[in-house]
């Protein structure tokens, strides 16, 4: 496990060496590595099912959900390099700054739905059905705001 340890003032990666272990996903291994060589590694985690974001880090180069992914999914025998999301400003180590996250979730009107039909029951139309769909597979790197609507 390669992991970007630091903050703006200096940073470096750190390497670190884990048993492999059955079924583990790579928010597994970061806990072993900070209940084990790097006790003050900062990272952050909520739901470990990849429903909160919080979460999101690069592996290999890519935005994902430490969560959900899974170690055997990446290539063996190379190190899993984990770094933290750069779309972010950098805290410490895996954690950034995902303030403006909750700035943008406060300009988002709450959902108000129409009146009901005559018989006084709610249905939704068919486009809004295909428009609840698309947005929930498009949301595979959830957002961190979920719990804010
Ligand atoms: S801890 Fe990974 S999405 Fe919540």
């Amino acid at each position: 496990m390669r992991v970007w340890r630091g903050d703006l003032s200096g940073a470096d990666f750190a390497d670190y060496v884990m048993p492999r272990v059955e079924g583990a996903v790579v928010l597994d291994v970061i806990h072993r590595v900070q209940t084990g060589p790097a006790p003050d590694l900062a990272r952050r985690w909520n739901c470990k099912a990849g429903k909160c974001g919080s979460c999101s880090a690069e592996i290999n180069g890519i935005p994902r959900l430490l969560c959900m992914t899974r170690m055997d999914a990446l290539p063996e025998g190379e190190p899993v390099t984990v770094t933290p999301l750069r779309t972010f400003p950098i805290v410490r180590d895996l954690v950034t700054d995902v303030s403006f996250n909750y700035e943008m979730a406060r300009l988002v009107p709450p959902f108000a739905p129409g009146p009901p039909e005559a018989d006084g029951i709610y249905r939704m139309t068919q486009i809004d059905v295909e428009r609840a769909r698309s947005s929930a597979s498009a949301s595979s790197v959830s957002c961190a705001n979920t719990s804010a609507t």
